[in-house]
């Protein structure tokens, strides 16, 4: 699917996803449709147990679909090796969860750098990267932190770092502002937006939070397993 030269960041086709429940299924997604174009950042807003978590890990290539399919930049991944899966979510894909999952043992540093190595970075480049990141993020003076040594809203900056240190076409957020008071996730949700748009990323970002969701391009629901438009573009 392209649309002039464009190649969306993110295209779900007929996504199904269903999970054995008593005698059978529990059908989450049923034929779900979407699609996010580079720049753009969408906002998944929709009642709880809805699918939100399910349709991210699915656009993650943490899960795979019981039908349909997943285009990462164009890319059809279900007949896609466990090993090429792993390097497309490594090269194209940035995830940051509701509850940070930072590594406690290291450094914020040493949490945003872990990726870059894994990707085959030189420490040293990794290091640079990994300090302007978090310095953009307004925690230059909390480098050598660990996770247990910083607030909630700090910590989901270093998360957003680590999401975009290997610089990806698309971040997927799962409620990254959930656990923060309002005036916290305002900011780290600004600071979000500003490395998105600073970087040319496409973003789908799950919430609970209509105001945060008002301020993002397009908000899209989940409503009896399919993707549907709350808003029109305005762009
Ligand atoms: N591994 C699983 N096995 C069985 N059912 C599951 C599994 N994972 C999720 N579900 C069910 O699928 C539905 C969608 O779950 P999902 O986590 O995607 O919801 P959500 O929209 O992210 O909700 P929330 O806003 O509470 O995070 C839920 O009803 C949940 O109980
Ligand atoms: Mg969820």
């Amino acid at each position: 699917m392209t649309s002039g030269r464009q190649t969306p960041a993110l295209y779900l086709s007929r996504v199904e996803r269903r999970y054995p429940q008593g005698e059978g299924f529990l059908e989450v997604l049923r034929g779900a449709n979407l699609a996010i174009w580079p720049g753009e950042i969408v906002a998944l807003v929709a009642p709880s147990g809805t699918g939100k978590s399910t349709l991210l890990h699915l656009a993650g290539l943490l899960e795979r679909p019981n039908g349909g399919e997943v285009y990462v930049n164009g890319q059809p991944t279900a007949d896609l090796s466990d090993a090429e899966r792993t390097r497309l979510r490594r090269e194209d894909l940035g995830f940051v969860y509701q509850f940070h999952h930072l590594l406690p043992e290291f450094s914020a540093v040493e949490n945003v750098v872990m990726p870059q190595l894994i990707r085959g970075l030189p420490r040293e480049e990794a290091t640079r990267r990994a300090e302007q990141l978090l310095t953009f993020l307004g925690l230059g003076r909390r480098l050598d932190h660990r996770p247990g040594e910083l607030s909630g809203g700090e910590q989901q900056r270093v998360a957003i770092a680590r999401a975009v240190a290997n610089a990806p076409r698309l971040l997927l957020a799962d409620e990254p502002t959930g656990n923060l008071d309002p005036h916290t996730a305002g900011h780290v949700f600004d600071m979000l937006v500003a490395i998105v748009r600073a970087s040319r990323l496409a973003a789908l970002i799950a919430t609970h939070n209509l105001e945060l969701a008002g301020r993002m391009d397009r908000q899209v629901t989940i409503r009896d397993g399919q993707v549907m438009t709350l808003s029109p573009t305005h762009s």
